[in-house]
């Protein structure tokens, strides 16, 4: 037998209501917010992401998968959404019109060692909005974010943020960070001492446990912070206070990609983001476009539901309403008239479709949660009145065709 591959899971026909309801969350509150969908390739050119998440972090070095394709063309199964849906924006020119506000759900691949909450593949809900340099824009989007967890059942996901500055306060920080890693050589893993001379602010994002350890003493960014910067850092704070988001000012905090320009943020369920992202002012320049500063987050699904369970928020949905019970076989035709007239009528319906016995056919609607069972047998093919019984309760009321509508109502 063959099994699924190590690191994904098939998405069971008893969990996809937790799914359905996630997304349906993302799409009410997108819709909120006046936030479009997008929909990009599972791959795209290698490059994209080279050029984007950058070339010396995890994610790119260690976590793609990579293919040739029979064109000999270099392709990479997405890694994230960020840069699929930016290149597609400045493809398309949908930029014309600012701010553009996009959201996705999408499948994701990185080549991690799968543990809980880390998998090969897993599913992303990401929003993107593009256009604005001012504060508001990040606190838009944190609102959007806050509303979603809210809608799942969520009032207790801390909200980690930091600003890792601009370029030009970086510099002085590369600096200093360069040379805290200097002394402190032999006491960090050997990725980061690589890290330390390509990307020294990739070693702060290191999962080594003894490496975070060592990086509690490291050079602090908020320490080099240029005025616009901390001004700007300052008004994203304070537009959380106004909105009432609660969050923890986490000055370690880098986050695991190389576009990000001052504000990062992660939602966690204890030590795993379940909703992390921040501000990108230069990646649309970078992948060859004009300036457009952007703000965006990904929220893993699977982590969501995860996180979801076990605070034991509900996911229950709506029971199927009525089975239409066939006492012998010359009903069966009956029963099918009334599953179409109910369905009709938008009233969930099914009827037996094994030939099954009228005890097998109640266990089956037992079994699938059915509210009702309309049972039709030789009677009531004659008087066309039926007995539809109640599951839980057990009592039983006289429905006809006539009146069959009023099981929408019940
Ligand atoms: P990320 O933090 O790499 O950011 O991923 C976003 C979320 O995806 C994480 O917070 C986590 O919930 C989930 N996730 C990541 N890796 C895995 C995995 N191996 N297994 C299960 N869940 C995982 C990004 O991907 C950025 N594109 C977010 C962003 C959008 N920034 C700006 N715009």
């Amino acid at each position: 037998m063959i099994n699924v591959p190590k690191g994904t899971k098939d998405m069971l026909p008893l969990e996809s209501h937790k799914w359905q309801k996630v997304e349906a969350a993302a799409k009410k509150i997108t819709a909120l917010y006046n936030v479009k969908q997008i929909r990009t390739p599972v791959f795209e050119h290698a490059e994209l992401f080279l050029r984007s998440i950058g070339d010396s972090t995890d994610i790119v070095n260690k976590e793609m998968y990579i293919f040739e394709d029979k064109g000999g063309r270099k392709m990479a199964l997405r890694p994230e959404g960020t840069a699929g849906v930016v290149r597609s924006v400045l493809e398309n020119n949908l930029c014309e019109t600012l701010p553009q506000k996009l959201f996705y759900i999408e499948s994701v691949y990185r080549y991690e060692q799968p543990q809980a909450g880390r998998y090969r593949e897993h599913h992303q809900f990401g929003a993107e909005f593009f256009g604005s340099e001012l504060p508001c824009f990040e606190v838009e989007l944190l609102c959007m974010a806050r509303d979603f967890l809210r809608e799942i059942g969520f009032n207790d996901l801390r909200l980690r943020i930091n600003t890792i500055g601009c370029d030009k306060c970086r510099a002085d920080f590369n600096a200093a960070l360069r040379s805290f890693l200097a002394d402190v050589n032999d006491k960090i893993c050997g990725d980061c001492k690589r890290r330390a001379g390509v990307n020294p602010l990739r070693t702060l994002d290191c999962k080594v446990p003894s490496c975070q350890e060592v990086y509690k003493s490291a050079p602090k960014i908020s320490d080099y912070l240029c005025d616009d910067c901390k001004a700007h850092h300052k008004e994203v704070l304070q537009g959380l206070d106004e909105a009432g988001i609660a969050y923890f000012e986490d000055k370690n905090l880098v986050r695991g990609l190389d576009y990000y320009t001052r504000t990062v943020f992660e939602f966690c369920d204890g030590d795993l983001a379940v909703l992390g992202g921040g501000r990108y002012d230069n990646l649309c320049e970078q992948l060859g476009g004009k300036h457009i500063p952007c703000v965006g987050f990904g929220c893993g699904i699977e982590r969501l539901i995860a996180a979801a369970e076990s605070r034991g928020i509900n996911f229950e949905t709506a029971a199927p309403k009525v089975f239409v019970a066939a006492q012998c076989d010359a009903c069966r035709p009956t029963c099918e008239k009334i599953v179409r007239s109910l369905r009709d009528i938008g009233v969930s319906a099914e009827c037996d479709l094994m030939r099954r016995s009228l005890k097998a056919q109640f266990k089956h609607a037992d079994r699938n949660g059915f509210e009702y069972v309309l049972t039709v047998g030789e009677t009531e093919l004659q008087t066309g009145k039926y007995n539809v019984k109640n599951m839980k309760s057990g009592e039983v009321t006289a429905v006809d065709m006539d009146s069959i509508s009023l099981l929408k109502d019940l």
